[in-house]
């Protein structure tokens, strides 16, 4: 079965002979990934929900991978012990829900080597709280998939950087410095998102007023700013 790019490029962060957490794990692809290239020597595949525990158990004994992944229904890292894993995974939610898991498993997520994090949105909100949480961002990278730009952070135990704008927790730090290939297309979304909310905010005279708007009219500027720094010609 091919699990398709996003879950590869978000594997090939994990590097070999680790123990992984993939959380919300749905149907268990990528721990089902990892073992076949024998790239891990355990994974717990959890998720909170019945329904994707079954799809992930059902996966891991049609692979007959149960003797190196083991399936555990619940919240988050609460199913987790500290020292039991060496990476968390954790993919395809939203930015407030990883904060929420991490934040709730202090002590699982101090035990751990690495986290490699793939949000569906908010990236700025993960990204902020991990570097005022002692993890700093050792790699990003923006992943094609259909018309979809995902992005994965990866983040590992160490200094806390000094804060920074919020415009670049929201680009990312590291695609910018690196000039990652689809740096150009991630700003211009970003941008394309503030121009779209201002425009629906146009429309009523106290949404144009408030202070969401001058600050969202400040990040689009600013995006502008470093777009076109980095790609006007
Ligand atoms: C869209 S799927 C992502 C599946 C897979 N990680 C991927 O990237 O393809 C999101 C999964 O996260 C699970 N989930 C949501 N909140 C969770 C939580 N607090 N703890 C564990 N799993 C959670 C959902 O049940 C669902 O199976």
């Amino acid at each position: 079965m091919s699990f398709g790019s996003r879950l590869n490029a978000i594997g090939k962060w994990i590097p070999n002979g680790r123990k992984i957490v993939d959380v919300g794990t749905d149907h268990a692809y990528l721990p089902v990934l990892l073992a076949q290239e024998s790239k891990i020597t355990g994974a717990i595949a959890a998720d909170i929900a019945e329904g994707p525990c079954a799809a992930a158990q059902r996966t891991v004994d049609l692979y007959g991978l149960g003797n190196i992944i083991e399936v555990r229904c619940g919240d988050g890292l609460s199913i987790v012990a500290p020292g039991e894993a060496d990476i968390v995974v954790i993919a395809g939610m939203g930015g407030v829900t990883m904060v929420d898991i991490l934040e709730k498993s202090s002590p699982v997520v101090e035990s751990l080597e690495r986290l490699v994090l793939q949000p569906m949105n908010r990236a700025e909100l993960l990204r902020s709280w991990l570097l005022q949480h002692n993890w700093h961002l050792h790699a990003e990278d923006l992943i094609p998939e259909g018309d979809k730009l995902y992005e994965v952070i990866v983040a590992e135990k160490g200094t806390c950087e000094k804060p920074i704008d919020d415009v670049y927790y929201e680009i990312g730090p590291l695609l910018l410095a690196t000039h990652h290939p689809l740096l150009a297309k991630h700003i211009k979304r970003l941008m394309d998102r503030y121009a779209y909310l201002l425009t629906a905010m146009d429309n009523s005279a106290a949404a144009k007023h408030s202070e969401k708007y001058q600050e969202f009219l400040r990040r689009k500027n600013k995006l502008e700013e470093l777009y076109n720094e980095n790609y006007s010609s």
